[in-house]
């Protein structure tokens, strides 16, 4: 060990067996923590090359179990986001992609921060079940093409065992070791090809352009070293995505989209990340084309019928995708105006976020518990004109008291007398 830290020390490039043996002893609890963080910083400073990039994602990926989809016909392609707040995308994207014809067996998490994960979400609707076997997953999506259930067996221990190392030794913040860290969990989920939305803005893990930029470039070049098919697109998250922030109102706003009537960026999106998942899974051979086919399953109605049979299959209360009033309300509705006329020129996502977890919308630790019901509807976005006293936002709550989320989204919302340009949605697109 004290040579593969002297050798990455020093700039060179480790060897498939180095990253391997490091990884492997480190798992099993044979290497110390101490040499292990001497070699992430190491990894900060001098970097890895996609080939050593390569090897880590797949030893870390072997440190486990890994899910077997190929009993699973067609193409599996999984989509990742980096996160961010009120990205609904996965709800929506999961139901529409698979009613195109693409197998959807998506393994989600819950969320750490501002507002829930996919399955805190799923969880709004009376009785779904996030639960499956193995051998009933495979088959849901097979029958249904879709299934989306939290995250079963030990999946890469060894991810989970230096993510941890690397929260306290400062070391998160390296490229390489997040493009390792994500493309490891997606590879042992078993997908075939990744699509990525990779974040970037105020609300986002990648605060500037550039850096979503390299972290993307290198998880596309990792999906090459190890034989997947992966692409990202760089997406906005300068403001929060979509009007709805919060688990119920997400489930609501999905709804909304999956009908032809969501809102203008979420919808977008989930078209632009879609096609690529579409044309990533053999049903067609452009964009252009794959946009065509998920815009006919919006049309038809087949993508909202297909999120209601899995709801079904999978224990929920259908009625509730039908009827979204019978999904979890909050007891009061809370108008925040503007203090003045003039344009939005900023609505600080992260901010934003703290208002809706502040509600009961997000854990601030592991073990606080979500209230379904509670969160924010925006009702304006950037670029937007508001006069003095108009509503900025809606707070759902089940407390009277609101004070601290109110003050926070009127605090970082900014209204100017000059206009600004709405933000671009998709930065780029990296093949
Ligand atoms: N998300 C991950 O899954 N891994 C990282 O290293 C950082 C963010
Ligand atoms: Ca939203």
């Amino acid at each position: 060990m004290v040579d593969i830290i002297e050798k990455k020390r020093d700039g060179e490039i480790l060897s498939k067996e180095e990253i391997s043996f490091f990884i492997e002893q480190y798992t099993n609890g044979s290497i110390p923590d101490y040499q292990v963080s001497a070699l992430l910083m190491a990894i900060y400073f001098e970097g890895m090359t996609a080939e050593e990039q390569g090897f880590l994602t797949m030893a870390m990926v072997e440190s486990g179990d890994q899910i077997d989809l190929s009993p699973i016909e067609g193409i599996k392609v999984d989509k990742h986001s980096t996160g961010g707040v009120g990205d609904t995308t996965t709800l929506i994207l999961a139901p529409l992609v698979a009613a195109c014809g693409v197998p959807v067996a998506k393994m989600s998490g819950r969320g750490l921060g501002h507002t829930g994960g996919t399955l805190d979400k799923l969880e709004a609707i009376e009785g779904f079940h996030i639960e499956l076997t193995q051998e009933q997953f495979v088959r849901q999506v097979n029958d249904l093409k879709l299934a989306v259930i939290g995250q079963s067996g030990n999946l890469t221990p060894a991810d989970k065992k230096l993510y941890a190392l690397r929260d306290v030794t400062s070391t998160v913040d390296s490229i390489p070791l997040i493009a390792s860290s994500i493309m490891s969990k997606k590879i042992a989920a078993g997908a075939d090809a990744i699509v990525l939305d990779v974040k970037t803005g105020d609300g986002a893990f990648m605060k500037s352009i550039k850096d979503a930029e390299a972290l993307a470039k290198s998880m596309v070049a990792i999906g090459q070293e190890v034989g997947r098919n992966t692409m990202a697109v760089i997406s906005d998250m300068s403001q929060p995505l979509g009007f709805a922030i919060g688990n119920a109102l997400e489930v609501k706003e999905a709804i909304e989209t999956l009908k032809g009537e969501g809102p203008e960026d979420l919808t977008e999106l989930c078209l632009v990340l879609g096609s690529k998942m579409i044309v990533a899974g053999g049903k067609a051979e452009t964009l252009e084309e794959a946009r065509a086919q998920l815009q006919q399953v919006i049309q038809d109605g087949s993508a909202l019928r297909l999120f209601g049979e899995m709801v079904e299959v999978q224990g929920g209360n259908r009625e509730m995708i039908e009827n979204p009033s019978l999904l979890p309300a909050a007891k009061y509705q809370i108008e925040v105006q503007a203090q003045e006329d003039g344009y939005i020129t900023q609505m600080e996502a992260d901010e934003i976020g703290i208002a809706a977890m502040l509600l009961g919308a997000g854990r601030a630790t592991k073990e606080d518990k979500i209230d379904l019901a509670v969160g924010i509807m925006l009702k304006k976005k950037i670029g937007d004109r508001v006069m003095k006293g108009e509503p900025l936002a809606v707070i759902h709550s089940n407390t009277e008291n609101v004070d601290k989320s109110k003050e926070l989204i009127m605090k970082h919302i900014h209204i100017s007398p000059e206009k600004v340009e709405k933000p671009s949605l998709i930065h780029e697109m990296i093949t």
